[in-house]
């Protein structure tokens, strides 16, 4: 990783256009109540506090008047010489959602942290660990965190075993190995338009499963590097998921960062 000084005039795409079909509440995620707010505003505080993009690129639903309504909102609290926030409708997958965030950055960008909406309690240290990673040199950059539970490959059961159970085990990963993987995931702006630019010829198996924005630069070589995340930044997916980050706000210690 070589070295610098200056940070790159940096921009976040936080993508929100997701339907929120395992949360369940009959409403986009991001318009999801939180703490009194709605997750999508828990989320642009969250970078906001952070300080690390000159332009907060917000991606939603197509057509989705409230919670565009709800930027319009939020811009207008923004202080003098704050973030540029932009607004754009997003696609059918979460990539197709990343490159419509990425096709609206302003011409001088050449830094991006993309940013799940649904991590909407994302502590404001592991914003500043990407960015630092990314001004440090690193064309690629992810936040991660040790994997509790043992993790098994499994397949489907042939045979006899078939009565029994409907899968059975394959492997089990050694666990030192793995990371679950987080976002904001910062990247130089070029290695990522490069990588999301290959992403299009995929076929539609393999484009099914991507995953995150890491993925499709691991596909073109290039190294990505990984900094300590936090349990703080849960990716609130299941109605459990959105008990804990009631939780985490409203409990001891104000709910605040316990674990940076
Ligand atoms: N996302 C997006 N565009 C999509 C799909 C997902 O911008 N077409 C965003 C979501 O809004 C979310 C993030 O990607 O902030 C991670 O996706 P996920 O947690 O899967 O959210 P949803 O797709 O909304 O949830 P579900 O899969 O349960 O429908
Ligand atoms: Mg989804």
């Amino acid at each position: 990783m070589s070295e610098s000084s200056t940070s790159p005039l940096t921009a976040v795409v936080l993508v929100a256009a997701g339907s929120g079909q395992r949360l369940g509440y009959g409403m986009p995620k991001a318009a999801v109540p939180l703490g009194g707010d709605t997750i999508l505003i828990h989320a642009l505080r969250g970078i906001v506090a952070a300080g690390v993009g000159s332009q907060i690129c917000v991606v939603l639903p197509a057509g989705d008047d409230g919670l565009r309504a709800l930027c319009d909102d939020f811009r207008a609290e923004l202080a003098d010489g704050g973030p540029l926030l932009t607004v754009v409708s997003g696609g059918a997958t979460r990539a197709d959602s990343v490159r419509a965030g990425l096709a609206a950055l302003v011409p001088d960008v050449e830094a991006v942290l993309v940013h799940d909406a649904a991590r909407a309690l994302t502590p404001e240290a592991v914003f500043h660990r990407v960015a630092s990673a990314l001004a440090a040199g690193a064309k690629a950059v992810i936040p991660a965190i040790a994997v509790v539970d043992t993790v098994k490959t499994v397949a489907a059961t042939t045979g006899t075993a078939a009565g029994i159970a409907p899968e059975v085990v394959t492997g089990t990963a050694p666990r030192e190995d793995l990371r679950a993987v987080q976002t904001p995931q910062g990247f130089e702006l070029a290695t990522l338009l490069a990588a999301h630019q290959a992403a299009v010829n995929l076929p539609a198996e393999a484009a099914a499963a991507v995953t995150d924005d890491a993925m499709l630069v691991e596909m073109l070589g290039a190294a990505v590097h990984v900094v300590r995340g936090s349990s703080q930044s849960l990716k609130i997916t299941t109605p459990l998921d959105l008990i804990l980050a009631e939780g985490l706000l409203e409990g001891p210690l104000g709910g605040r960062w316990v674990e940076g």
